[in-house]
């Protein structure tokens, strides 16, 4: 489960004890290929868009999107994550049979990578979330989450939060992990956040297309292309699928619908008291200090 309640702290985050066999099986095993593209989040920070869009735009030559496998299949396991499913469940084999470009997920702080990922020519795009937002997505998903403990109230899961205790947490040591790598290596790692994508998705999707090396030609801007993805990935358009209603079940036995909520910008403003919000910015303007990342986030 990850519930609060059973974390403990590997290599300075918070882990699941049902999550160390795999995590560790790919930290010893993996072996990134320099054609990879591995996209990054912390949890509930838009994973299941950027999949769904990444998906699509870099087989779109393969598929059209009437005949999408994301139509039938759930983006989780069309993008498995590699840390806290393919290697939890022993299925290393099946990255071998996956066509090339390789789209993976992971959970993963910066700092614990695997070597071969840091060396070899393999791509990163991460996705990062206004930490007020991802807050209250995760503690939503957390009463989803089959064997579940008894519900937290808001109150003892933000104080966890606070304390940085959450899967993969604390939250800003693994944004600002990430986001200090991109400032170093930004042809390798591409360093995004959800809100500019709600904001301005055709500009993303491009920018996305070209960094992965499938950029759009002039004839498919021409047609649209990237509109109809935009609208095909939508939060509607995908909450509304077949595969995503209600008994079709990922990866953990976790129904697809739990990874669709509300797709908003903001909805911690619904939740959180000034108080609360106040606490948190203090803390992170104190945790990201002058690395610019606040000013991204706020941006
Ligand atoms: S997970 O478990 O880490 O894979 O979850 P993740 O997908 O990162 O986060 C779930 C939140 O993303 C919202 N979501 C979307 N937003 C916009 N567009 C699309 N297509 C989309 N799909 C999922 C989902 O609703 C969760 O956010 P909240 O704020 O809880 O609604």
């Amino acid at each position: 489960s990850w519930d609060y309640a059973f974390l403990y702290q590997y290599q300075g985050f918070w882990c699941a004890s049902n999550c160390f066999h795999g995590i560790l099986s790919f930290q010893r095993h993996f072996q990134a290929k320099d054609t990879d593209i591995l996209l990054v989040t912390f949890p509930k920070s838009g994973t299941t868009w950027l999949k769904a869009l990444t998906y699509t735009i870099a087989n779109r030559s393969r598929y059209t999107l009437e005949n999408s496998p994301l139509l039938t299949t759930p983006s989780h396991d069309l993008v498995p994550f590699t840390d806290v499913h393919i290697y939890a469940d022993n299925k290393s084999s099946t990255l071998e049979d996956l066509p090339t470009p390789r789209i993976l997920a992971i959970h993963l702080p910066y700092a614990s990578l695997p070597h071969s990922i840091i060396n070899s020519n393999c791509r990163i795009v991460y996705l990062c979330r206004n930490p007020l937002d991802q807050f209250i997505s995760y503690w939503h998903f957390i009463s989803k989450v089959p064997q579940a403990a008894d519900p937290v109230s808001i109150d003892e899961a933000f104080e966890m939060f606070c304390q940085g205790v959450q899967m993969f947490g604390p939250i800003w040591d693994h944004e600002l992990g990430y986001w200090k790598a991109s400032l170093e290596k930004s042809n390798k790692i591409l360093f995004l956040k959800y809100e500019d994508l709600k904001e301005d998705i055709i500009y993303y999707i491009k920018k996305l297309a070209d960094f992965i090396g499938c950029p759009f030609n002039n004839e498919e801007e021409a047609q649209g292309v990237i509109e109809e993805i935009s609208k095909f990935c939508s939060f509607d358009n995908m909450k509304n699928l077949e595969v995503n209603q209600i008994g079709k079940l990922s990866y953990f036995g976790i129904e697809n619908k739990a990874y669709f909520r509300k797709g908003k910008v903001g909805d911690w403003t619904n939740h959180l008291t000034p108080s609360m919000s106040k606490r948190l910015d203090n803390l992170m303007e104190e945790k990201f200090g002058d690395s610019g990342l606040m000013t991204f986030i706020q941006s």
